[in-house]
């Protein structure tokens, strides 16, 4: 694998990795399926996570065999109503919305001049960023508008590389979804994944929480 000393930037997802806005998707997303009458399940929440906005809405429906049952535009209305609920959720979002540790090791890359960039597929990743007072800290945000796909297609992580003016190899994505590991282990990246490591069991490193993730531990599982 890549050695530590070759690494020069980061590609970060957001949801679940720098903020806990995961749980505000889900109650969102759990809101709606009640609506449509559709079964939450623990499966179908852990299925959702790194999905874009019409995939989650296709990937709920579907649970319910309810794909047949909505318009294209009815479609777009529910995931309207869904997000405006979210909107509401995150709304109060402050900088003490930083998951642990995360502050602290995304000041670390800035201090040691390590490149960082943004992989959301959320659009409301701009907004978020700003609430917790970290636009500045990132190089760039991908915009989950440009992708032809989303996770657990490679493009959004190749992007981010891209944005960094780095090779892929140079760099380590981090994760929470196991579309989002998919994702960057396709680009050609270093995968790290925070979380359930059954879920995560295709990530090159795993760390059971945020609060782990620095560059010293990550330089001692690489090298
Ligand atoms: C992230 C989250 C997903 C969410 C997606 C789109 O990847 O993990 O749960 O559905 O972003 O978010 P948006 O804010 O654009 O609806
Ligand atoms: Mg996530």
């Amino acid at each position: 694998m890549t050695k530590f000393s070759e690494i020069k930037g980061f590609a970060f997802d957001l949801d679940g990795v720098i903020t806990d806005t995961a749980k505000f998707h889900t109650q969102a997303w759990h809101a709606l399926a009640d609506q449509v009458n559709v079964i939450w399940t623990p499966e179908l929440q852990e299925s959702l996570k790194g999905i874009d906005r019409m995939g989650s809405l296709e990937m709920i429906l579907k649970a319910g065999n309810k794909q047949d049952d909505y318009t294209h535009d009815e479609k777009v209305a529910l995931a309207s109503w869904k997000n405006n609920h979210y909107v509401e959720l995150i709304s109060g979002l402050t900088p003490d919305d930083i998951l642990p540790g995360m502050a602290d090791f995304i000041k670390e890359l800035n201090d040691k001049g390590y490149r960082a960039s943004v992989a959301s597929a959320s659009k409301n990743a701009p907004f978020i960023l700003d609430k917790l007072g970290l636009t500045d800290s990132f190089v760039g945000i991908v915009d989950p508008a440009t992708l032809h796909a989303g996770k657990p297609d490679p493009e959004i992580f190749v992007r981010a590389a891209e944005i960094l003016n780095l090779l892929p190899e140079q760099v380590i994505g981090l994760e929470d979804s196991a579309a989002g590991i998919a994702s960057i282990n396709g680009a050609g990246e270093v995968s790290l994944g925070i979380g359930d490591t059954t879920v995560l069991a295709a990530a090159n490193l795993n760390f059971a929480s945020t609060a782990e993730v620095t560059l010293a531990n990550i330089a001692a599982k690489l090298d």
